[in-house]
């Protein structure tokens, strides 16, 4: 697709970078754009109980949501709350987002550091809230996903690609003890966490956040989550049968920009992903697409081949390369939205409790 036909493939439905793109047509050159697998060109999967809701029967909130999965909206929003009312105050029992502008406050103390970029607790934030969510294929319907199971069932603990999580999973289990008596789901609270953790971190995108999940005691299917040496095709696949598409699984891969490894290679526990696992810049992008990292980065062998590979490599390039944090953010947030709502039903019925976020931090 030639960068001319940039807007009308937008205006036609198409939904690939549509906000940074329409911001600024020239910000990729078209070489970039041709490289992007044909899946990412098409409208997007709905997914949950929006594939059934005719228009009619749609919550605004649904509408919302569909709005960006399919039409290519923007998931970042800047909307905070004007007056909270007092926690155990009739006007908070009254508003659902209420107590979790307390919760998301508390969960932000412990994500910021002291020299403002986040900490080890949201690095495992960002990660349970993918490992939750991602459990989670087509063929599994409204078992697994985003259901809080990774923490209510002990058996996803002892599966392998969840090790290292542990020390979040108790923190969210100290959470519940002390919020689950206001009506709050331990499945929200995973994906409420991840998105504080990620916009707590200097530049991460501010997500739109919804509350309403139902949680599920039973342990998530197994083999649904993938391996540092998956080979690419596969990872790819597994992402495609959640509905996640090469350009968003690239733009995902980006949590690792505030990554650092423990278990994989412990002889270098603590080492990050990319210099600077603080932030949440494209450094990690520029670093796994670079032949050599520098040597107090350890890559991750998943991130290196996925980075090559012909299906990801035009969208590592875009976020490495100029205008790539704005790209980035957007599809980010995009992506990860979708993944947060893997296994939701209720969709409709959720509620949009953005404004309770901490604000982003622009510049660093
Ligand atoms: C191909 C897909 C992926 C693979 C194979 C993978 C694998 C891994 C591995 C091996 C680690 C290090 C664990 C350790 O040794 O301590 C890790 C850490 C991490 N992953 Fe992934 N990951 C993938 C995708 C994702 C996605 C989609 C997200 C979030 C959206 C994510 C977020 C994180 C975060 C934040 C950490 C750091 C955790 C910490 O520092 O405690 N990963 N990942």
């Amino acid at each position: 697709m030639k960068a001319s036909s940039i807007a009308t493939a937008l205006a036609g439905g198409i939904t690939m970078f549509s906000a940074a793109v329409q911001a600024d047509p020239g910000m990729m050159n078209s070489s970039v754009l041709e490289g992007l697998h044909e899946a990412d060109w098409r409208p997007q999967e709905l997914i949950g109980d929006l594939q059934w809701l005719r228009p009619r029967q749609m919550s605004p909130v649904s509408h919302l949501i569909r709005s960006i999965l399919v039409d290519g909206f923007d998931a970042q929003s800047n909307e905070h709350y004007q007056h909270v009312p007092p926690l155990r105050s009739a006007a908070c029992a009254r508003d659902t987002c209420c107590v979790w502008w307390y919760i998301a406050k508390e969960m932000s103390q412990l994500f910021r550091g002291t020299d403002g970029q986040c900490t080890d607790a949201a690095r495992g934030a960002i990660r349970a809230g993918f490992h939750d969510a991602g459990a989670w294929s087509k063929t599994t319907g409204d078992f697994g996903g985003a259901d809080g199971s990774i923490v209510h069932a002990p058996e996803e603990m002892l599966r392998r690609p969840n090790k290292g999580l542990q020390e979040i999973v108790q923190q969210y289990k100290f959470w519940y003890d002390r919020w689950s008596h206001f009506g709050v789901s331990m499945a929200d609270l995973i994906q409420m966490g991840a998105n504080v953790a990620t916009v707590v971190c200097p530049l991460g995108p501010r997500i739109r956040s919804f509350v309403g999940r139902r949680d599920n005691f039973k342990p998530a299917p197994d083999g649904l989550l993938p391996s540092p040496f998956d080979p690419p095709d596969k990872v790819i696949a597994m992402f495609s049968a959640k509905t996640i598409q090469p350009l968003s699984l690239a733009a995902l891969l980006g949590a690792h920009s505030t990554s650092r490894q423990r278990f994989f290679n412990p002889a270098r526990a603590g080492a990050p992903q990319d210099s600077t696992p603080g932030v949440w810049d494209v450094l990690f992008y520029r670093q796994n697409l670079a032949a050599r990292s520098p040597p107090d980065v350890f890559r991750l062998p998943s991130d290196v081949v996925l980075a090559e590979h012909p299906l990801l490599f035009p969208a590592f390039k875009a976020f490495a390369g100029p205008g790539g944090q704005a790209l980035w953010a957007h599809e980010y947030a995009r992506a990860y939205l979708r993944l947060s709502l893997l296994g939701v039903f209720n969709i409709n019925n959720l509620t949009d409790c953005t404004r309770v976020l901490p604000p982003r931090t622009l510049k660093w």
